[in-house]
């Protein structure tokens, strides 16, 4: 059986008592935490940034997963850097294409991994896929949590998966917006390693279940 990896994002999370809400989604069972930043101008709302994310990020025992969704993210990387991340995902719509390589090199070298992400109407990036250590498909517009989950992001998974298996690629598949048990199942099929989800595992009532069901999908 194929091992899935679920990241719960804090955006649903209890903000008035947030360390306690996130540690417990990690003593659940959540792999990774997904943080997510937005600057009310890549997208149309704002969350949070460096300090929030760090309150958390040195104290829990799970993997950091830094989705930026913020203009010019080239300018934070350093501050997002002091973060205790494992990875940070930026969206291919905010970057120059041929700093990629580049910026990946620079954040492993600090033993980060870098993801690039793209929108729903945003097609494959073939060329930089030799490039990222992770590729983050949007099954939702950007912006906010709690959205319905976009079909055709399936055929989007389905042919990152084909083409990593036909050119030998070793990129993670990452899905994002909208997951819960029968979405998730979708993705996973299709080829999809690691599911991020926000509201499916936060406001379940028993948050071990729900993160076992989306760990279980074949
Ligand atoms: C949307 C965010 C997602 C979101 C997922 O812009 O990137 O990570 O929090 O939330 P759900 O799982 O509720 O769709
Ligand atoms: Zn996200």
């Amino acid at each position: 059986m194929k091992k899935v990896l679920v990241s719960a994002s804090i955006l649903s999370s209890d903000f008035s008592n947030l360390y306690y809400d996130v540690n417990d989604v990690v003593l659940s069972g959540s792999d990774w935490i997904h943080y997510d930043v937005m600057d009310g101008n890549f997208v149309n709302n704002i969350s949070f940034g460096v300090s929030v994310i760090s309150s958390i990020s040195f104290k829990i025992n799970a993997f950091n997963d830094i989705h930026l969704m913020i203009n010019e993210p080239l300018k934070y990387l350093d501050d997002f850097l002091k973060c205790n991340p494992n990875l940070i995902t930026l969206h291919y719509e905010t970057i120059e294409k041929n700093k990629i390589k580049n910026i990946k090199e620079y954040l492993n070298n600090k033993n980060v991994k870098l993801g690039i992400s793209i929108k729903p109407n945003t097609d494959i990036p073939y060329d930089i896929l030799n490039d990222v250590d992770l590729i983050l498909v949007m099954s939702v517009e950007p912006g906010f949590g709690g959205q319905k989950f976009i079909d055709s992001s399936l055929e989007k998974i389905k042919k990152l998966a084909q083409y990593r298996e036909k050119s030998n690629l070793s990129y993670l598949i990452e899905v994002d917006g909208g997951i819960n048990q029968e979405t998730g199942n979708k993705c996973v099929k299709v080829g999809a390693d690691v599911l991020v989800s926000g509201s499916y595992i936060f406001k379940a009532k028993d948050r071990k279940e729900a993160i076992n069901k989306l760990k279980e999908l074949v």
